[in-house]
Formats: structure tokens, sequence, C-alpha cells
């Protein structure tokens, strides 16, 4: 890892080259599938064979060797003498996507090695290419395909494909995944964390048909400095030099070729003046792509975002950010979230609280989170989950943190509506943290210029009883967020409305969190813990905090929805949920829910 001094130097450099997607951007940026929703799929989701394996008997010998029979070959008893010590078919069964803590009583606490199997047919003409993408599994996944080992990933929040062409047969494929979720210091999120950890193949796992010739990538938004360009580049497969790639948004009146580069890459830059997305107007385009027969369609809306002084700046105009931090647990059912029906239910809940923006905490949250969120006006802080105390001077943890900033920002890197990508939550100060979060920094400008870089920071210094903002992090992000918990675990909720701020950086700042836990239902005075009433008066203490902030952007407070939690045991109150949210995992809002309403609804967008 480049030492600090050089990164200071390779960050101002980032930031003062000016924001043209170039041929040179694209050796360093991360491809993946882009738009699954948009191309030839046939879903493998439903109901798979599951063995538990706590020991990973199914992967290791007794000599802790990885064995050549493992439960990825599915064998089947040829002969009765035969000895074969587990068998799918007569195993139990689990729903994918989602996660096997809440299918199951005997899984609800399960940490380690789950075996998956599904059987899938797949005819593939000579002409086609055939991918397997997944949308994410918690945590680590290795993939077996007919027996062979085809793929691993490590991240439990990312997605990513496999090219298995040449590699089916027309019927009878078997797919086995070896899924891991078991928590390590050395991880990304590591070793502990306030949310639950929910194992499985938590998001959908399809086959994409692609021509041989195909749209791999793209990358295409509004030119940071130019409301009247729009700029990008297209990835095309195979890489063949000189070929056509044409893009064309009908309802600009506009279609332009570009040919394809050395890297096969094709570059464009197009006149336009689109209608501007906004949460007031969150205007999306049909933009098609073609090449060589494969045509996408995808909705991409255009924005520019900045910020100066302590402002943010969306088109150009000021925008305050009301908002909201979520969790992706399911409402009613909780466990990690598996349908759009979920999604629409929480960020309605969100738009209901009248805001203009959600902190997907703490961790990429399903692309429908993203894509609803764009469509129904929400800007979105997306977030990597570099959580707490991780191990800032392991190289290892450094890389995992790092793919998983490129999976998340190449997923969602045409997604209008995220504005923010954040780094880290809540981080110890020192000098190898530091050095760790701006070289994820760095590489989130060098990856996209579209956007601002945020992380979520604690305050550490105060100046005469005031919060002084000094984190040395200020100095290489875009917009401060800063968590801070007043009345909660600090201070009365009444002494939260005279604590005044100040910042060493002349930056937009955000309140990330801030908030109380409170059990829905239970009532007493203001100053009885857990009741609706004292969650109520750290709401309306905060906020006059917050009124008394004049570098203040915005705010997202914890959070939207209770949400299930290794860290809170009180039994009858929390019972494994952190009780902060506005709204009890059964949807029942609290009597904050108002409060925060109220005070949304006076400020002008
Ligand atoms: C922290 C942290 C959250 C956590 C919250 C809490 O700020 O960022 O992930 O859930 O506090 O303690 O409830």
């Amino acid at each position: 890892m480049p030492t600090f001094s050089k990164l200071i130097v390779c960050l101002l450099l980032f930031v003062l080259a000016t924001p043209v997607l170039n041929a040179q951007d694209q050796e360093q940026q991360t491809y993946i599938l882009q738009n699954i929703q948009g191309r030839h799929t046939q879903t493998l989701d439903g109901l798979w064979s599951i063995i538990v394996d706590p020991l990973e008997n199914g992967y290791y010998n007794y000599r802790w060797q990885p064995r050549g029979d493992g439960y990825f070959m599915d064998r089947q008893m040829e002969d009765p003498s035969e000895l074969i010590e587990y068998n799918f078919d007569t195993d139990e069964l689990l729903m994918v996507p989602g996660d096997w803590n809440t299918q199951s009583e005997k899984l609800y606490y399960y940490e380690g090695t789950v075996w998956y199997k599904t059987n899938f047919d797949a005819v593939l003409h000579e002409d086609q290419e055939l991918y397997l993408h997944f949308g994410a599994i918690n945590y680590e996944a290795k993939v077996y395909l007919n027996g062979e080992k085809i793929g691993e990933h490590v991240g439990g929040y990312t997605s990513f494909s496999i090219n298995v062409t040449g590699k089916i047969k027309p019927q009878e494929n078997l797919l086995v995944i070896k899924v891991d979720n078991k928590r390590k210091r050395e991880a990304i999120p590591t070793i502990n964390t306030d949310w639950w950890n929910y194992g499985g193949i938590t998001r959908s796992v399809k086959l994409v048909y692609t021509p041989k010739k195909h749209i791999y990538d793209y990358f295409i938004q509004l030119n940071p400095d130019d409301k009247n360009e729009i700029i990008g580049w297209v990835k095309v497969q195979p890489a063949n030099f000189g070929e056509e790639v044409t893009l064309s948004i009908q309802e600009l009146g506009s279609t332009i070729q570009s040919k394809v580069n050395d890297q096969g890459i094709a570059l464009f830059s197009l006149q336009a003046n689109p209608e501007l997305w906004s949460p007031k107007s969150p205007k999306l385009y049909e933009v098609m792509l073609s090449y060589e027969g494969d045509k996408l369609v995808d909705e991409i809306g255009f924005r520019t975002i900045s910020t100066k002084g302590s402002k943010i700046f969306l088109n150009g105009e000021p925008v305050f950010f009301k908002g909201i931090s979520i969790h992706e647990e399911a409402p009613f059912k909780t466990g990690r979230v598996t349908s759009v029906e979920e999604v629409r239910v929480l960020l309605g809940w969100a738009k209901e609280l009248g805001a203009n923006f959600v902190r997907l905490a703490h961790y990429p949250h399903n692309e429908e989170m993203v894509r609803e969120a764009e469509r129904m006006g929400l800007m979105v802080w997306s977030e990597i989950p570099v959580y707490w105390t991780v191990l800032f001077d392991n190289e290892a943890t450094y890389q995992n943190a790092e793919q998983q900033l490129e999976e998340m920002i190449a997923r969602d890197k045409n997604r209008a509506g995220v504005v923010m990508w954040s780094v880290a939550n809540e981080t110890p100060l020192g000098d190898a943290r530091l050095e760790f979060l701006t070289s994820l920094v760095v590489r989130a400008k060098s990856l996209d210029h579209t956007r601002l870089i945020t992380a979520a920071l604690e305050i550490h210094s105060r100046k005469k009883g005031e919060n002084f903002i000094d984190d040395p992090l200020g100095r290489y992000v875009d917009v401060i967020g800063i968590n801070s918990y007043c009345g909660w675990y600090g201070g009365t909720p009444d002494s939260c409305k005279d604590i005044k701020w100040e910042s060493a950086y002349d930056k937009p700042m955000i309140v990330s969190e801030f908030g109380g836990g409170a059990l829905q239902g239970l009532h007493g005075k203001e100053n009885e813990r857990w009741t609706e009433e004292y969650q109520a008066s750290v709401y309306r203490n905060n906020i006059e905090m917050l009124k008394n902030i004049d570098f203040l952007a915005g705010t997202s407070p914890w959070i939207l929805m209770d949400f299930r939690s290794h860290r809170r045991h009180l039994k009858r109150i929390q019972a494994d949920f952190n009780r902060k949210g506005l709204i009890s995992e059964q949807g029942v809002k609290k009597q904050a829910f108002h409060i925060l309403q109220d005070y949304y609804s006076t400020i002008e967008f």
C-alpha cells in the first residue's frame, strides 16, 4: 500500500484531473455484467436442497485437506454397498433468495457452511454466451458446476457473474455452492457488527443469455462539468477493435455511434439538454445500446452533484438532505429483503416521512432498493461495510475492502439517484486507518467522477463544550458524515438542544446518525428509557440542535425500522432487535416518526 505522502499526491492528481471518462480511466475500471434485469435471463430462484456442514466435512478430509470427492460432486449411490455419507435429496430445503437464519429455527444463530444444490436445464445456441449471475451471497462462496469449481467470491453484499459458456449441458446441470458466513477478524465487515449475520444466498441467482458478441458493461452519465454533455463508455465482449456501438436516447432525439478501441471500449460524448433528475422530478430516460445484434435498454437519469463550502448542490441548486438510515431488514417477515414489494414498503415509509434521501447502511443494498429509490425520487448514500475496527494494517483486508468498493460502484454507477459513496462507518482514529481510508477515497474517485465521497465519522474533540469536527479523514472526503447520539449514549435528551457544533473543514456535514431506542407501544414519562416518549424527546431535542448548525447539509437519523442485531439482548424490550427504528418491524409507527416528519415538512427542498 502506497505510503501516506504518496497517497496525498495521488489523491490531489485525481482531484485535479478533469473528470472525463477517457480510455485511460478504463484501465482501472472494474467491469461487471451490467443491467441484468435488461437482459434475457432464466431464474434459478426457488427451493434448493441444502446440507448444513459446520465442520466443512463436505470440503475437507479428516486430515483437513481439501477433498476431491466433496459434496460438490453430489455423488449418487450406484451400488448398494457404496459408502456415501451425504445426500442432498434426503436432506433439507431452503428458499433462494433468502437468509437461512429466518427460514429455519435451528439455523437462527448458525454461522458456518451450508451447501446449496440445484439442477437446471439450459439450451444454449452456438451464437450465445451464458453467465451465472449472483445478486449476493453472504459471506464466502465457492461455486461448482457439474462437479468442477468455476469460481469463488468473498463479500456478502455485492453481485458477481461467472461465464459458464462451454461448461453446461442441455439437461440436468448440477450447481452446488458452498456458502460460509463465519465472521472473521480480518474480514470486511470484521468480527462484530450491530446487525444480524444473515447467511445464505440472500439475493437472486440467474442464468443470463447473451449473443456471442455482446455489450458487457457501460457507464453513461452527465458530464459533471457540463450539463449539456452526456459522456460515457461501453465495454463489449469480445473486444473487437473498430466495430461500432450505437447509443440512442429517443426522447432526446439523439443517436450516435462510436468505434470499439483496442481495449474493447467505445467512448461516447453526446451534446444534449436532458431534463435533469431530482427528487422532485426523478426523470429517467430510456437509453438504448446496441452492438452487433445485441440490444440493451436501461433507464438512466442525468444530474450533477457537487459541493461548495458547506453546501451540497444538486443540478447547481443547494439541496438539504432530509434523510433516514435504512438496514436491508425486511418488514413484517424480517430477515434479508428478498422482494421488490418489501423494498417499496421501506421506501414508501421514507417518502411518508418527507425524505428526499436514504442512507443505505452499512453495505450495498440489493439492486431493486437502489433502482426503486431512484424511481421514487430518493437520493442514495451507498456504503461498503468498513465498519468499526477492521484490521487497517492488514493488506488482505484492504484488498477485500477495495474489491467491495469497486463492485459497489460497478453495479450502481449508472444510477443517478446514487449521489454519494461512503467508504466507512465509525472507524477509530489512527495512521493505518487514515491510510486505509484515503486509499479507498482515491480509488473511488478514480472510478467515478460523477459522485461525492463520504464516510460516517464520530466526534473526537470538544472545544468549550462544543462538538468539534476535526477527524483527519475530513480533509479527503467531499461530505463529512457524523454519527452523534446525544440523549442516548451520553447526555440527557434535553441537554442536546444547547449543543453547539464547529468544524475544522469548510465542507458540508450530514448528521448521518442520531436517535434512540423505544419499544413500540411502551408508554411512560419522557425520562423513562425505552418508552416512545423518551425516543420522541431525543428526536425533539436533537432536531433543535440541528437547527443551530450553520454548516449542516442534512441528516439521516438512525433508523427507519427496528432491525435484528446479535448485540441487543434486553428481553421483552429488545429481544434481538435494535429498537432505534421510527417504525417497529411489524410496521407500526412510533411517536418519533411524526416528530421527524413534522421537521421535514418545514424544510423547503
Ligand atoms: C452506531 C452504528 C450503527 C448502530 C448504532 C446503534 O452509530 O453506526 O450501526 O446500529 O450506532 O448503536 O444503534
